[in-house]
C-alpha cells in the first residue's frame, strides 16, 4: 500500500477514544493523518484571520489591513527578504486578539516558521514603535534602548523606522493581498520549530 493509499484510508476513519488513555497507535496515525491536511492549510488560515482587519481604522487614517499591506509593500519595494515581507504583512495580525499585547500574536503564529532575529523583530516591534509615538502619551519613547546591543536591534529599527511607522498613508500605492499570498505559503510550508518535530527535523506522524 502507498502512502497516499494508506493515507485515504485513514482520512476515512476517526479515532474512537473517549478519553486520550484509551487511545491505540492506529488512533493517533488517523488523527496524525488528518492533520497533515488541516496543516497544510495554515497559510490560507493566516491569510483569512488577515483579512478580519479590514476596515478597522482604530482612529488612523486607513484600516489595519491597509496598513498590513503597506508595510508589507514598502518592505518588498526595498528588496527585503520573503520572510522579512511576510512577517511585514502579518506584525499587527493580533490586534483582533491582543488588544494589550498584539505583537505576541503575531509572534505565535509566526514561531515555527521564521528565524530568531525575524521573530525578535516583531517581538519587539510595538516597543520600537513606541519610538514614534510614546511621548505623545506620556510613556517613554526610548523604551527600545532596554535592548541596545541585542543582534537584532538594528533589524528591528529599520523595521519600524522604514516600513512600519510609514504604513499610515491613503494616498500610497499598495500592492493587493493576494500579490502577498505565495510568499506566506512558501513561509508557512515547513516549520522549522515545533515540539511536533522529530530528530531528523520531521513532523512526528509523518510517513512520508
Ligand atoms: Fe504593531
Ligand atoms: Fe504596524
Amino acid at each position: 500500500m502507498t502512502n497516499l493509499t494508506e493515507d485515504q484510508d485513514l482520512l476515512t476513519q476517526s479515532a474512537t477514544f473517549g478519553a486520550m488513555t484509551e487511545a491505540t497507535p492506529l488512533d493517533w496515525q488517523i488523527i496524525a493523518a488528518h492533520n497533515r491536511v488541516f496543516a497544510n492549510a495554515v497559510a490560507e488560515r493566516v491569510i483569512d484571520h488577515l483579512r478580519l482587519l479590514d476596515g478597522d481604522c482604530g482612529g488612523f487614517a486607513v484600516d489595519r489591513l491597509e496598513h498590513s499591506v503597506q508595510t508589507a509593500t514598502r518592505a518588498y519595494r526595498a528588496n527585503r527578504s520573503e520572510e522579512y515581507v511576510v512577517c511585514s504583512l502579518l506584525h499587527d495580525i493580533g490586534d483582533t486578539l491582543g488588544s494589550y499585547n498584539h505583537p505576541d500574536i503575531a509572534v505565535a503564529v509566526l514561531k515555527p516558521f521564521v528565524s530568531d532575529d525575524h521573530l525578535w523583530m516583531v517581538e519587539k516591534h510595538g516597543i520600537f514603535q513606541g519610538y514614534n509615538f510614546f511621548h505623545h502619551l506620556g510613556l517613554d519613547r526610548d523604551m527600545r534602548d532596554q535592548f541596545l546591543g541585542h543582534r537584532a536591534y538594528d533589524l528591528t529599527v529599520e523595521f519600524c523606522q522604514e516600513f512600519d511607522q510609514l504604513a499610515f498613508d491613503p494616498s500610497y500605492d499598495s500592492m493587493q493581498l493576494s500579490e502577498f499570498i505565495p510568499a506566506v505559503e512558501a513561509v508557512f510550508a515547513e516549520p522549522k520549530n515545533s515540539i511536533y518535530l522529530d530528530e531528523q527535523g520531521q513532523m512526528i506522524g509523518t510517513n512520508s
